[in-house]
């Protein structure tokens, strides 16, 4: 067994993940210290309620996580999550030459370029897989195995909650509302799905992945973010009809303009696609990301993005990634932003469209409607009629178009006389444009 003497951890928050954290590293010790080639030692665990917790040792507990963190500890791992006090703990934790592994989404997509900062001025590490789509290996891959390699586009479900919440609607029919209500009753939303349903946890997600992908910083505020409050059930019935399925995704691109100028597109929102398509059958809350690179190839990862015991799973991989560097006096790989590609708005990114109206059943209706695409350069894909006895459904599917030129589109639309209602739009990818 090695000799060298114990790195010992600083726990930031003992909750969902914190306590699987705790559990993993006493279950696992032995397993851990031969991995390494040091014990991993629990000096401390900081928490707001201490006598909440009685499935860890009460004489590790404590309120004090700035003091924590300045103690003789060689790692701190954060699980609280949110900005403060994750930010200040953990810029005190860099400086002071102590490396980092966090959970924190929120926290990395905000503020990663001073937290890289602070790790290089003391040479500390920074990892944080857990981060995104809880226990799937997805930023290791994108930070180190793919380095060699030129990622094109990162598409997929990161958000469990919402796919919850759109599988039942798909497999139900019921309406939006009345899914929620039954996530939130099962446990998989939580009592305020703010973050969720609005994208803002995806688009976090969606943040750090371009980030890494395309060796850029980009932040949630980069992020077109649109959630799912507003997916109806008639916006799931019409994708039914058509052989889709709809799912919040999280699309980072790289993009080559006209000029030859690339930059990144990066959108969170939710969007149809076919049911053959491999994320279709990504259902409850399960997490898949797809990654396309120019040698490798396409590439699916695919697990729980979610829950205590995945998301400790991740947190315990870093952490054994760090003991490792500090057993052999290595270092991770620090922050890659080289490229620095400009970020492009959303309303000049190319999608592809499903538009359904309620239109009146008489004649020149389809080419009115068809001139209003013409004129907004806006060019159709397939068109679709259902008559009904006065009046019809219309559904019209786009090529690439802009989000701009598509709204103008759209506007236009809703304002015909021949159109009673704009019923759902909504945008389509997974198929050749
Ligand atoms: P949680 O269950 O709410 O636990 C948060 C913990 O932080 C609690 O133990 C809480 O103490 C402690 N805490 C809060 N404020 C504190 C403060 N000021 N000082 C010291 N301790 C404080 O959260 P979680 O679900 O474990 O999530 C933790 C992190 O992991 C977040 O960044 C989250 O985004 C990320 N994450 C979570 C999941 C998941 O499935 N849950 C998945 C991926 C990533 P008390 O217990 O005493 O209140
Ligand atoms: N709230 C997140 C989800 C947890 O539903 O996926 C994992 O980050």
């Amino acid at each position: 067994m090695p000799s060298r003497k114990p790195i010992r951890v600083a726990l930031l928050g003992c909750g969902t993940v914190g306590t699987e954290v705790v559990r993993l590293l006493t279950d696992q010790a032995a397993d851990l210290t031969a991995r390494t080639g040091a014990p991993l030692e629990l000096a401390g665990i900081a928490v707001r309620k201490p006598n909440k917790h009685r499935e860890v040792p009460a004489d590790l507990l404590t309120t004090d996580a700035e003091a924590l963190v300045a103690s003789d500890v060689d790692v701190v791992v954060e699980v609280i999550g949110g900005i403060e006090p994750s930010r200040t703990l953990l810029l005190g934790a860099l400086r002071a030459g102590k490396s980092v592994v966090t959970a924190n989404k929120a926290l990395l997509a905000e503020h990663s370029a001073e937290l890289f900062e602070a790790a290089d001025g003391s040479g500390a590490d920074l990892y944080f897989e857990a981060a995104v789509a809880g226990a799937i290996p997805l930023l290791r891959p994108l930070r180190e195995s793919l380095a060699g390699d030129r990622i094109t586009r990162v598409m997929g479900i990161v958000n469990g909650t919402t796919n919850f919440i759109l599988s039942g609607m798909d497999s139900t029919g019921a309406s939006y509302a009345e899914t929620l209500e039954e996530a939130t009753r099962l446990g998989y939303a939580e009592a305020d799905p703010t973050a969720d349903v609005d994208g803002f946890d995806a688009a976090s997600k969606a943040a750090i992945l371009a980030s890494l992908a395309f060796h850029t910083r980009v932040t949630a505020a980069d992020v077109h973010r649109e959630g799912i409050a507003a997916v109806s059930a008639a916006d799931i019935a019409a994708a039914r009809g058509l052989g889709r399925t709809v799912k919040l995704l999280a699309i980072c691109e790289r993009v080559t303009g006209d000029d030859g100028q690339e930059s990144v597109a990066v959108r969170v929102h939710p969007a149809m696609i076919p049911r053959s398509h491999p994320l279709a059958g990504v259902s409850a809350a399960f997490n898949a990301v797809f990654v396309e690179a120019d040698a490798a190839g396409e590439m699916m990862f695919y697990g729980q993005g979610a829950g205590g015991a995945p998301t400790a799973s991740a947190v315990v991989g870093d952490l054994v990634a760090v003991a490792r560097n500090l057993v052999h006096s290595g270092r991770g790989p620090r922050e890659s932003a080289y490229a620095a590609l400009p970020v492009r708005p959303m309303g000049q990114t190319p999608t592809r469209y499903h538009i359904s109206l309620d239109v009146a059943d008489r004649a020149g209706v389809l080419s009115q409607v068809a001139a209003v695409f013409a004129e907004h350069d806006v060019s159709i894909a397939a068109v679709r009629q259902e008559g009904r006895v006065d009046d019809a459904s219309l559904v019209i599917v786009t090529h690439a178009a802009t989000d701009a030129a598509l709204r103008s589109t759209v506007d236009k639309i809703g304002g015909l006389p021949v159109v009673r209602e704009v019923v759902s739009v909504m945008r389509v990818e997974g198929e050749e444009s």
